[in-house]
């Protein structure tokens, strides 16, 4: 492919002709924060929290979603350029009905984290929240719209790599509802609840359904004899969490454990 060279905080870059303003910084190293982007499936550019500035350009660009050109001038870390990233998390956190201290994904959440990234100290903006809405009509997973941010990534995975496309966004602006058609439960579409959309969820707004009281429940009960099954997969995929090469089974290592 034809090789653009472009420069990214005065550092000339080179890279092949289609790749975006973010996969061009990362290849020298510096960091733009993204938040609907999943690497590998098709940018939405939905939340605006990689946005960049481009010299003789009048606005913002969306660097996850914005391919590079030949001479490109960028700029990852302007005071423009903070003040709007700022703004969105802070718009973003406005609407979040955030509560952390019980959030399945406290501290491991990219809007919290990113909040603190940014130095966000205090929400000036002042409204509604997100309607908390539950659905846990499945036995794997569990959402609640109201901690929904739209970024969609959920969607995207759905449609994109599971060909499934359980979920869709609906109705506008302050309304939008992300999840399956006609605001219907999960277990009343066809949706085989992989679990991708909890997988890349940034927020705690699609989680894995928690058994573990029904676990305990169980181990109380006298007159039950409780057994132990694992998923086929987690042989494998625990090893991998723990560093091993993909593939590696660690039957006898769960079971001791
Ligand atoms: Fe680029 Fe969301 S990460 S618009």
């Amino acid at each position: 492919p034809c090789m653009i060279t472009l420069h990214i905080n005065h550092c000339p870059v080179e890279v092949p002709e289609g790749t975006t303003i973010l996969h061009a910084a990362r290849k020298v190293g510096i960091k733009i924060p993204t938040l609907c982007h999943v690497e590998s499936l098709c940018p939405i550019g939905a939340c605006r929290v990689c946005v960049v500035e481009l010299e003789d350009a009048r606005n913002l660009a969306a660097a996850c979603s914005m391919p590079v050109a030949k001479g490109m001038k960028v700029h990852t870390n302007t005071r423009r350029v903070r003040h709007a990233r700022r703004l969105v998390v802070e718009l973003l956190l406005s609407e979040h009905n955030g509560e952390c201290q019980t959030c399945d994904r406290n501290e491991d959440c990219e809007l919290q984290g990113l909040a603190a990234e940014l130095g966000i100290r205090e929400i000036e903006y002042t409204g509604e929240k997100t309607r908390k809405r539950i659905d846990a009509s499945t036995p794997a997973l569990l959402r609640d719209n109201g901690k929904c941010i739209k970024c969609r990534r959920c969607v995207s995975v759905c449609a994109e790599m599971q060909d499934v496309g359980a979920l869709w966004p609906q109705n506008r602006g302050f309304e939008t509802v992300i999840g399956p058609a006609f605001n219907h439960d999960l277990s009343t579409v066809p949706c085989v609840q992989c679990g991708q959309c909890a997988a890349v969820c940034p927020v705690g707004a699609i989680t894995e359904q928690p058994h573990v009281d029904r676990v305990w429940d169980a181990i109380d009960d006298p007159d039950k004899h409780v057994v132990v099954q694992t998923a086929p997969a987690i042989r494998a995929a625990l090893g991998e969490c723990f560093g091993y090469p993909p593939g590696t089974l660690v039957t006898g290592k769960m079971t001791a454990a």
